[in-house]
């Protein structure tokens, strides 16, 4: 049933110590768990242990054999040793499981994937490899032995440090494992596989050293250097920043195939997804590099944000996320471009947090009650998780929040604990009262802020009244007013300061701050950096933002100004066009203005990749937040035109950037500045094919032959794949067969995704075909997703076909893929999470679905309070 935080209450048992033995076959895996179990109260009372899909072999204590009745009793979701000694000592549980790891599709326990073992426990994966207190507050030190076939399995895996190897009979083998921290169960890892892997050496700030490998398929083993090389970056970077020292001889990561998410921060066992680790070159885009980076980081940074100081229960799941996403960001920016950084940041933000918090599963970043807590790994835990973890920086200071993690990893190390114990650190580290600040926490939804500045001459006064509110989420009505820090400054008609900039701190619900002695009449530069995760309702002219667009010396600013023209732009055609007959619609035009300083930010000496993010157009997400109902075609038709448009006015422009952008034996690099300029390059591309003509369909095809990076491919498949041709199908069948001859998954994922989001009449009908393809593969989650979820998230047009035909098939994919995976299945479900944003008939034909998948008699928890919630929201 439902999980309440309300109702959060301590384990009345403990186990201190863990004693796992797992014996693989073929046929099935034998776990043997031995527990030391203590009692939290002198009473006594019955032990309930978590446990799910296991069969019960046998069950003892203290060594005396149970009975079921007498000594025991079992239910589908765990089992209950009824009279436990009542006694302070520690007693000792012995448990026999047996569980087929091969017939695991959810992917959560232990599953095979390409024919390994491995595990993922969090959150509540544990239970499925045995009989246990599946709870983060209860932290115990393992002892591990796995034992399985050499030549099958010769690389045996698990948390701490290997204490122990052997040969066996039969062909067999063993190895033991110590992990000195406690942990709760949700960090276990065990890998036993045929694995390839690269061996590094760390040496921390206190000269200890470290060892460090990469595992992964034979294949890939060429595809390993990025992810070491990022994770020693990491490990420096978190000494240096946070004064935090990696604590084990050993760390590894292993890269499996199947994963239903990005990665695990097991400890001293990171288990990643394929495609958060594996890079090079001929197979990775820029963005790879840069998401494999991240995730790295994230995961290692999680050694002390969530390893050392853990969560006391899930509600407190943003306490690790939250923190240790603000970690990875803030490493990623000082490794690549802050500006960069936090526009993609705040990109993610916007374009699907703000969604999701507008909408029917708006939660607080503390949620109040699940009944999947893998339906909680949001991008509002996450994300806007980690923009909380910002704005105590902002407010505290560098300095300031140093202290206060200081002092919350001084106070908590190895504890379980909740984000009110990190609230007081960075409280009592600064003396500062942040009682207020506990409102991030409590409520959901996106405040707005809303600014009025005016200028007095005379007095040579500004005066700047701001206010928010936070609308109604479901269940939460009112809102109270929230601890928001604005970062402002004022500018003069040059981009230089009449006031420096400083941090606002509104805690009212409306609050006035005069400045004094400002010469001249300023332009105000509002929320610098994004100082915090709310929409702005400022009003400006189309000429204050172009001069914003030009001038603010904040570079975030900068792209954001551009960015409201262009959403202001768009918008009006999108009217427009919807009022427009057939003829008039061909008749649309971008204004001149707008093209003027499209060519402007073209011009301006600034940074490749800010200056490609300035001249992208705001995404269709963006835009769609801001029309009611949602149009999907007038957008995706608006989208193109513009697009279109653009590239035809600024074609001379856009061959000469593209062209002065282009050198010819250049050698690969991920430093920014190359990365920047393949990233404005194909910007251009992607401008000039947008039209669709002969001559740019053969520079896409040139652009691809030329390439030596899978940047640059893509660019030019995903550039040509709108328009179909004699170039678009060569370029489309060597992308193929070029990754099939050489074994690359994950290129094969973004050949699948390029198709299943481009819209076409039939779109559906070759979505339908693809997964008919020899290489689609329904158990593997990042294939599904690169069909399946890239279909229903991002091709719009052909999603909401009138005809409900796009909706149909999700629904229908929902429920077959919930039988085997339903964490896999639940995110799929999402994408009829806003069906109350569409028209009528739209609304109906979504909410039959969801109706028909609530009702199914088969639906798991996780799809069932994914399409219930989105049906009462
Ligand atoms: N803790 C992992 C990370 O953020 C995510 C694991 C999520 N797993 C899940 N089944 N929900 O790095
Ligand atoms: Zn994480």
């Amino acid at each position: 049933g439902k999980v309440l935080r309300s109702a959060y209450a301590p384990p009345p048992y403990t186990i201190e110590h863990v004693d796992l033995d797992f014996i693989l076959t073929e046929a099935e895996a034998v776990v043997y768990s031995t527990l030391r179990v203590k009692s939290n109260h002198a009473a006594g009372g019955p032990l309930y242990l978590d446990g799910e899909d296991l069969e019960l072999r046998s069950i003892s204590l203290d060594g005396v054999p149970l009975q079921e009745g007498t000594g025991y009793t079992r239910g589908e979701e765990g089992l209950t040793v009824l009279s436990p000694p009542a006694k302070p000592l520690p007693f000792e549980l012995k448990i026999v499981v047996a569980t087929k790891p091969q017939d695991n599709t959810q992917l959560s326990g232990l599953y095979k994937t390409s024919g390994n073992y491995c595990t993922q426990c969090e959150a509540v994966g544990f239970r499925r490899i045995t009989y246990f207190l599946d709870r983060p507050d209860v932290m115990s030190t393992y002892k591990v032995r796995v034992e399985a076939d050499k030549k099958l399995y010769p690389i045996l895996l698990s948390n701490g440090n290997e204490v122990g190897r052997g040969d066996l009979p039969a062909g067999r083998h063993w190895a033991a494992f110590e992990d000195p921290f406690k942990k709760p169960c949700y960090l276990f890892a065990l890998v036993a596989a045929k694995l390839e892997g690269i061996e590094s050496e760390f040496t921390t700030c206190s000269g200890r050293k470290v060892r460090l490998y990469i595992w992964s398929e034979s294949e890939n083993k060429d595809q390993l250097d990025w992810a070491m090389q990022s994770l020693k970056d990491s490990m420096a970077w978190d000494e240096r920043k946070y004064g935090r020292e990696y604590d084990l001889d050993v760390f590894h990561i292993v890269a499996v195939n199947d994963f239903n998410m990005g990665a695990m921060e097991n400890k001293g066992l990171n288990v990643f997804n394929t495609a958060c680790v594996l890079a090079k070159q001929s197979t990775a885009t820029d963005d790879d590099y840069e998401r494999v980076q991240g995730v790295v980081a994230h995961e290692y940074f999680h050694n002390w944000t969530g390893n050392r100081v853990t969560c006391r229960d899930w509600f407190q799941l943003t306490l690790k996320e939250g923190l240790t996403v603000y970690r990875d960001q803030t490493f990623s920016a000082d490794m690549t471009s802050p500006a960069v950084q936090r526009i993609e940041n705040v990109r993610v933000m916007r374009s699907h947090q703000f969604v999701e918090d507008s909408g029917p599963m708006a939660h607080p970043i503390r949620p109040e009650s699940y009944l999947a807590i893998d339906n909680f790994y949001t991008l509002t835990v996450y994300e806007k998780g980690a923009e909380v973890i910002r704005m105590y920086h902002t407010l505290l200071g560098e300095e300031g929040f140093r202290k206060g993690t200081d002092l919350y990893f001084d106070r908590h190390d190895g504890c379980a604990v909740t984000c009110d114990d990190f609230r007081a650190a960075m409280a009592d580290a600064n003396g500062r009262d942040l009682t207020q600040f506990e409102r991030w926490y409590t409520q959901a939804g996106t405040p707005t802020v809303k600014a009025a500045g005016a200028y007095d001459g005379a007095t040579k006064t500004y005066t700047l009244t701001l206010s928010q509110s936070t609308p109604p989420t479901p269940g939460q009505p009112t809102k109270l007013p929230l601890h928001i820090p604005v970062r402002i400054k004022l500018l003069d008609r040059k981009g230089g300061a009449l006031l420096p900039e400083r941090i606002l701190e509104l805690t009212e619900a409306s609050q006035t701050f005069v400045f004094n002695s400002i010469a001249s009449e300023p332009v105000l530069s509002l929320l610098r950096g994004f100082s915090a995760p709310v929409k702005l309702d400022f009003p400006l002219s189309d000429e204050t933002l172009a001069f914003l667009a030009a001038h603010d010396d904040d570079p975030f600013n900068r792209w954001d100004a551009s960015q409201q023209l262009g959403k202001r732009v768009l918008l009006a055609l999108v009217a427009e066009w919807q009022v427009a007959d057939r003829q008039s619609r061909q008749q649309l035009e971008l204004p001149d203005a707008f093209v003027a300083t499209f060519k402007a930010t073209l011009a301006a000496s600034l940074d490749a990749s800010l200056k490609a993010y300035s001249l992208a157009l705001p995404d269709y997400s963006v835009l769609a937040q801001d029309m009611s109902p949602i149009d999907p075609d007038a957008l995706i038709a608006v989208l193109r035109f513009a697009r279109r448009s653009l590239g035809q006015r600024m074609r001379k422009e856009l061959l000469a950037m593209y062209e002065s952008l282009t050198s010819p034996n250049e050698k690969f690099s991920v430093a920014p500045s190359e990365v920047g300029r393949r990233r404005l390059r194909n910007v251009c591309l992607d401008f000039l094919a947008a039209g669709g003509d002969e001559q740019s369909l053969q520079m896409c095809r040139k652009h691809f032959h030329a390439a030596t990076t899978m940047t640059d491919r893509l660019a030019a498949f995903k550039a040509l794949a709108p328009f179909p041709s004699e170039a678009l199908d060569e370029v489309q069948s060597i992308f193929y067969e070029r990754a099939k001859a050489n074994n690359e998954a994950l290129v094969i994922n973004k050949w699948f995704a390029v198709q299943a989001s481009t819209y076409s009449t039939d779109a559906l009908e070759k979505v339908k075909a693809l997964t008919k393809h020899e290489a689609f593969d329904g158990t593997n989650p990042n294939r599904v997703r690169s069909v399946i979820n890239t279909f229903a998230a991002l091709n719009p047009a052909a999603f909401h076909d009138l005809s409900g035909s796009g909706y149909e098939y999700i629904g229908t994919q929902v429920l077959d893929l919930d039988k085997r995976n339903p964490q896999v299945a639940s995110r799929l479900c999402n994408n009829f999470r806003d069906w109350k944003k569409y028209n009528q008939k739209r609304q109906a034909l979504m909410k039959a679905q969801l109706v028909r998948i609530r009702d199914c008699k088969t639906v798991s928890k996780d799809v069932f309070e994914i399409a219930s919630r989105s049906l009462e929201g």
